[in-house]
């Protein structure tokens, strides 16, 4: 139906290094009057040479966009570079991460089937599920995955989709991705894993090298990086893919990118290495410097070595990620009291922009859960959780030590 073929083979750089991959995959300047930046498209629709080309288009028969909810060349050149990035076939953008989910599931579900979830998930995912997909006769249960037996147990004839985040929002449990394909798949193999790759990216983890079958993103995050846009993406199989955008996207949700945003996401991913690694490199010295700190309960980071996630960290994941989870001693009264003591740290949803964000999720992300779903799923109500910027770490270090004080004061 449309020549979304991901890898071109003129241009193809997978041989080459990640970063060499995010900034050239799949394009050539010199079909393009040698434009350094490609084009962006922004255009609906797609003239036909004739009506038979047009049908030929429709029918999926000839190679050509023909109307850009379905495909665009700039999101196509986003797809292909997402798809190798990933390590995947193909890719599908989308206008939303929540797009990205809800255009797979829609796609891979019908009325009886079952999903098995791990028990704690991004608020509107667990929305989506709990009181979205169950209203149309899907059943979802949710299943500690990090738990073999209990996922074991939970798999059963109608299991359609396995499906978690790792390291998971808000709580920063890390799921053995390798593990669960292999326990999955032993158990039925037209079982899809889904894993949302949202915290990592494919510069930690690569999520389809390991055994899963779809990746799903959202690129409002990391892979666009600078806070100035929402999007998402899904990675896999080509067969798996094309359904996904001819039915998920095309007649479900309509949750398309828009050609600038195609654009601005690719801007992201030239810097996706290098932002990642100081992420990283970041939250590390904050995350030692939490847990170092009298006023802390708790530190969830997985590059601590007393984490329990250290080990499966380092085999899962290049570098321990951006993202840090705590407890104040003081609960929830505590951790609002920080928060509302930074300074340059911004207090706001959202995670891997440049400002580095600190966000309470049982009352914002996470509010979709109620109090006793919290509880039942993992989600303290003292949880603070910080997006570690890209700001000189000592900047960093310096407002929450301030905030910190402030406790004690
Ligand atoms: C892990 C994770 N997955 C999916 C989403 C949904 O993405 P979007 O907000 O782009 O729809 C989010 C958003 O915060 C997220 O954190």
């Amino acid at each position: 139906m449309n020549n979304n073929n991901n890898r071109n083979p003129q241009n193809s750089t997978a041989k080459k290094g990640f970063a060499t991959r995010a900034i050239h995959s799949g394009y050539d300047a010199q079909q393009h009057d040698g434009a350094l930046v490609p084009p962006v498209y922004l255009t609906s629709t797609f003239a036909f040479d004739s009506v038979e080309q047009g049908a030929g288009r429709f029918a999926g028969e000839q190679p050509g966009h023909f109307y850009s909810r379905i495909s665009n060349p700039t999101q196509e050149l986003l797809e292909t570079r997402l798809a190798d990035l990933e390590e995947g076939e193909a890719a599908l953008a989308t206008g939303s991460g929540m797009g990205a989910i809800t255009a797979a599931f829609w796609t891979l579900l019908s009325a009886g089937d079952h999903i098995v979830a791990d028990t704690t998930l991004y608020g509107c995912t667990f929305a989506y599920l709990e009181h979205g997909l169950t209203r149309f006769g899907i059943e979802v249960s949710y299943v500690d995955c990090t738990d073999p037996a209990a996922l074991q147990a939970a798999l059963t004839e109608r299991t359609k989709v396995v499906y978690f985040e790792t390291p998971v929002n808000p709580n920063m449990r890390l799921m053995d991705i390798a593990a669960i394909s292999a326990l999955v798949h032993d158990y039925n193999r037209d079982i899809k894993v889904i894993v949302d790759n949202t915290y990592c990216t494919p510069a930690l983890q690569q999520p389809l090298t390991l055994g899963a079958d779809l990746v799903v993103h959202s690129a409002t995050k990391y892979l666009g990086g600078h806070g100035d846009l929402v999007a998402g993406a899904v990675i896999g199989d080509q067969q798996t893919l094309e359904q996904i955008r001819l039915v998920g996207l095309k007649d479900m949700t309509g949750a398309v990118i828009s050609p600038f945003t195609a654009f601005l996401i690719m801007r992201g991913l030239k810097t996706l290495e290098l932002r990642m690694e100081r992420h990283c490199r970041s939250a590390q010295q904050l995350a030692e410097m939490l847990a170092d700190h009298p006023a802390i309960e708790a530190v969830y980071y997985p590059g601590l070595a007393d984490s329990p996630y250290a080990e499966l960290a380092r085999r899962q994941m290049k570098l321990p990620g951006g993202m840090i989870a705590f407890e104040l001693k003081g609960g929830l009264q505590a951790g609002v009291t920080f928060m509302n003591q930074l300074q340059m740290i911004k207090r706001a949803v959202s995670l891997g922009d440049a400002e580095t964000l600190c966000q309470h999720p049982a009352s914002m992300t996470h509010s979709t859960y109620t109090e006793e779903e919290r509880a039942a799923h993992g989600i303290s109500e003292g949880l603070v959780r910080l997006s570690v910027g890209l700001e000189a770490v000592d900047d960093i270090a310096a407002d929450i030590q301030q905030a910190l004080a402030a406790l004690s004061a």
